[in-house]
């Protein structure tokens, strides 16, 4: 009797914990809501001090500076056909360590998910319930793709 009793409260520990960590495996796309509205805003202030003037207002790449070399865009389908199939991990990850040009790392990880989520809403991915978390983990979760 004990031994029925013993098993059946592992099968109610143990099936949770495995079903927890298939879902945790799972990848959503970045047109599964990934982000606040309002972690977007947040992201385009932070954009516009820091990235904008090499990056342009529409992050189209044409810079607003005159002065400053065109930079890559960061939206829309030709930014999309560049990260097609890559996670916000390598994203976060390179924009981290490499950017803003000028001045690399200068930001806190918060401040980059903010422009990260700013440059996916003026893609036209829809905002959420949750923020996106600079996190590796959940980051490596979220695959960028073109079309939803
Ligand atoms: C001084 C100009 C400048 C500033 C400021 C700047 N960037 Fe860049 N960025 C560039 C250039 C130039 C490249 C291309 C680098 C290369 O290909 O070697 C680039 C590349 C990138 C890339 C890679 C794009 C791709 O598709 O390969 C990302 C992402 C990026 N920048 C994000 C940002 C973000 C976010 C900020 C603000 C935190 C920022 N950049 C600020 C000039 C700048």
């Amino acid at each position: 009797m004990k031994i029925v009793a013993a098993v059946l409260v592992l099968a109610f520990v143990t099936i949770p914990v495995t079903i927890a960590q298939q879902s945790s495996d799972q990848t959503v796309s970045i047109w599964g809501g990934v982000f606040t509205r309002e972690q977007a805003n947040r992201g385009r202030f932070a954009y516009e001090g820091a990235c904008g003037f090499c990056h342009g207002s529409r992050l189209d790449g044409a810079a607003d500076d005159p002065d400053q070399r065109s930079a890559p865009p960061l939206a829309r389908a030709k930014f999309f056909r560049e990260w097609e199939g890559r996670s916000l991990a390598v994203l976060f990850e390179l924009t981290h360590s490499t950017m803003p040009e000028d001045n690399p790392g200068s930001l806190t990880d918060g401040e980059y998910a903010d422009i990260i989520a700013y440059m996916l809403s003026v893609s036209g991915a829809p905002s959420g319930e949750a923020e996106l978390l600079p996190n590796p983990q959940s980051l490596s979760r979220t695959v960028i793709r073109q079309q939803q």
